[in-house]
């Protein structure tokens, strides 16, 4: 990340029609928002630069060493489980000369660069370094406790990690507000995947991942609609989990049977998660926390989706099941599991062919910014909090511009 600051190449002032306040339609965002090299920039200084987003959930490492890599636009990190259990995570920059410390996924017990062997503790800091450090070789002006891989500000919430890269930003919890005990009876924190999240590269912006089911009752009529029925009236957008100014956007799918799910038979696979109600049990709970992170609560378990940037056209992408403990130790847990991996595979296959078609169709010179329908709050709402961010990013830029020659005459003249 650059953190060079810049002004929107975009005018601010075009993304007045696509702001919601409440009083008639809006528009889709500029299709440059999907494409552009430049506002692709200025985006990752203004959201990802300048907010808590996740980057996966602590259950993946669960012992002290366990680690996995990811990238965030154009910086490699590891996400580790220290000693005393905490979860840290850590630039993949050698400090020495740049070389990405560690690949993929697994457990160490210190992080070993292998071009030049530079050593680090699962904390970051620097514990040998040959030719500076070695007792016949020692170079007095190097102190090893100088250098340590940069340590990322992280809060864990329900399991989940976020990270911001900006020390000032308030307190996570401040931006959650009580969306953990709204979907306390999931009992998030409890809940673990068989197996880990697996992020793969996808040539699309990473916006085109944000979540609407507008689409679910035509794209996926005949795969989803037909294991989970839905009339336009069971998407209820107006649900207690939103806070649009704080990016938690959200609404539930309301069956007409408990443990509906879709699966070939219409419902769970897997036993309900037992501390939900009958309400939980019959709806399907979707909330995104901007900019990255789609929560999808069912009656028997807690997906995620979770997206980062790679590039102004390339995204990073991966979905997690989680389950209760009880559950993942069934003899027909697997079974069950690749059951319904399988009922939803033509689903996921249209999300890709949509998700392709729209970045493709972006790039057009024929683009333009269609009306979003009333089905598509969801939409309205991520725009919203978008707008906010690029509004803000904008006025950071803007008074850091060094004053005109014409203004500093002015003063002068005085
Ligand atoms: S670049 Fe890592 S030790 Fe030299
Ligand atoms: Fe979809």
């Amino acid at each position: 990340m650059s953190n060079k600051l810049m002004k929107s190449p975009i005018p601010i002032a075009d993304f007045d029609i696509s702001y919601s306040e409440g009083d008639g339609p809006v528009y889709s965002m500029p299709p440059e928002v999907f494409v552009d090299k430049e506002f692709y920039e200025f985006e990752m200084n203004a959201v990802w630069a300048h907010e808590w987003f996740c980057v996966g959930h602590a259950s993946d490492i669960p012992k002290s060493g366990d680690y996995y890599t990811i990238e965030v636009g154009e910086d490699p990190l590891i996400v580790i489980r220290d000693r005393t259990g905490s979860v840290n995570v850590l630039s993949n920059v050698c400090q020495h000369r740049g070389m990405i410390l560690l690949e993929g996924r697994g457990n160490t017990r210190r992080i070993s660069c292998p071009l030049h062997a530079w050593v680090y503790n699962i904390n970051g800091e620097l514990t040998s370094a040959p030719g500076l450090t070695d007792a016949d070789e020692k170079v007095e002006s190097f102190n090893i406790k100088d250098v340590c891989l940069p340590k990322i500000r992280t809060e864990v919430w329900q399991g989940f990690v976020f990270i911001t890269f900006d020390e000032d930003l308030p307190p996570l919890s401040d931006r959650l507000g009580n969306l953990g005990d709204q979907l306390g009876n999931y009992k998030i924190d409890e809940l673990r995947a068989s197996v880990p999240l697996k992020m793969e590269a996808f040539d699309w912006n990473w916006k085109i991942f944000n979540d609407e089911c507008y689409h679910c009752s035509y794209l996926h009529g005949g795969s989803w609609g037909e294991m989970y029925p839905l009339c336009l009236n069971s998407t209820d957008e107006m649900v207690k989990f939103n806070d649009i100014e704080n990016g938690l956007v959200s609404y539930n799918l309301i069956s007409q049977h408990i443990d509906a799910a879709p699966t070939n038979t219409g419902s769970i696979l897997q036993p309900p998660i037992d501390t939900l109600t009958d309400e939980e049990r019959k709806q399907l709970t979707y909330v995104t926390v901007a900019p990255n992170l789609l929560i999808v609560a069912m009656p028997d378990k807690v997906k995620y989706f979770m997206w980062l940037p790679k590039g102004a056209t390339e995204s990073w992408y991966g979905v997690s099941w989680m389950y209760p403990e009880s559950t993942l130790a069934l003899e027909s847990y697997e079974k069950n599991f690749q059951q319904e991996h399988d009922d939803l595979w033509q689903v996921m296959e249209e999300d890709l062919f949509a998700w392709k078609g729209v970045q493709k169709g972006m790039q057009s010179k024929y683009a333009t910014r269609g009306y979003l329908t009333s089905h598509e709050l969801v939409i309205q709402r991520l725009q919203n909090w978008l707008i906010d961010k690029y509004r803000a990013e904008e006025k950071r830029a803007g008074s850091e511009e060094k004053p005109t020659q014409h203004y500093l005459e002015s003063i002068l003249a005085e």
